[in-house]
């Protein structure tokens, strides 16, 4: 069989990396390289602000966020309130899984091609909550889209409460039936929470479409940017609820909640 050819103009591609060039670099993901364009423009955010940092952080910044989020919003599809940065997608999905009000016997559906730092976080949330982390097997290969939704919904049960799933899947490259899904799990009362890690750059969205409860992002294939983005508006805030403690994360949790109208316990 005769070799694939790639009609990518990967030559061109590879002059907007900073990588050495006597090897071949595969891992965008987990350590992905920072585009040029978005290095140097990421160089010269920090020099500004290095030039007069009391200027930069106490009067400019809230004005310059404001900007960033109307700015994502288009490129999302998304309003801009509900969108919130944080520093990471670990972090924002940990503040989700956090602040849902999951009870004893609840379940949270995962599959087996999520990020184990992600996977992790909800078995640990599960544990504490006396709450199950189930992990659905979808096999390989998968021929349809229908196929994959057939497979994840097999693991739901009348005890799901929430469905885990990655838009694009960290160890298998795949993009997942989203839409569907979130459609599904809306329609059966059970919250979507979506690990939007490497979709923003790499795929269209309109998360205002998607209608997920959350969908968190970085935009991977920008690194650096270390945006992240969680958004609700369909999810039922009565299943939401505020950490309790005093420490600096939880004060962030409770004002990204806030900013996500979502109510507290
Ligand atoms: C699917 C997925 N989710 C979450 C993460 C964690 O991202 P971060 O390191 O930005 O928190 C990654 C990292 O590569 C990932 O691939």
């Amino acid at each position: 069989m005769a070799a694939p050819t790639l009609s990518l103009p990967l030559p061109a591609l590879a002059e907007q990396f900073l990588l050495r060039r006597d090897m071949t670099f595969l891992n965008h993901g987990s350590f992905g390289a920072c585009p040029r364009p978005v290095f140097d423009t990421f160089q010269q955010w920090q020099r500004t602000l290095e030039s007069q940092p009391v200027e930069f952080l106490g009067r400019r910044l809230p004005d310059l966020l404001r900007q960033a989020r109307a700015q994502l919003a288009t490129f999302v599809g998304a309003l801009a309130d509900d969108l919130v940065f944080v520093p990471n997608v670990t972090y924002a999905l940990n503040i989700v899984a956090r602040s849902i009000a999951l009870q004893p016997g609840d379940e949270v559906l995962g599959i087996t091609h999520e990020y184990g730092a992600i996977e992790r976080t909800w078995r640990y949330v599960c544990l504490q909550r006396g709450a199950t982390y189930v992990n659905q097997p979808v096999e390989l290969p998968v021929a349809t889209y229908d196929e994959i939704v057939e497979q994840i919904w097999r693991g739901v049960t009348p005890r799901t409460r929430v469905i885990l799933l990655s838009h694009i899947t960290s160890p298998t490259a795949l993009v997942m039936p989203v839409a569907e899904i979130c459609r599904r799990a809306r329609a059966a009362g059970i919250l979507s929470v979506i690990d939007g890690a490497h979709a923003p750059g790499q795929i269209d969205l309109n998360l205002a479409e998607l209608g997920a409860c959350y969908v968190h992002s970085s935009i991977k294939v920008m690194n650096r940017f270390s945006m992240s983005i969680a958004k609700a508006r369909t999810c039922n805030p009565a299943k939401v609820s505020g950490n309790r403690s005093s420490s600096h994360a939880s004060r962030q949790t409770r004002a990204i909640a806030s900013t996500l109208r979502l109510a507290k316990r």
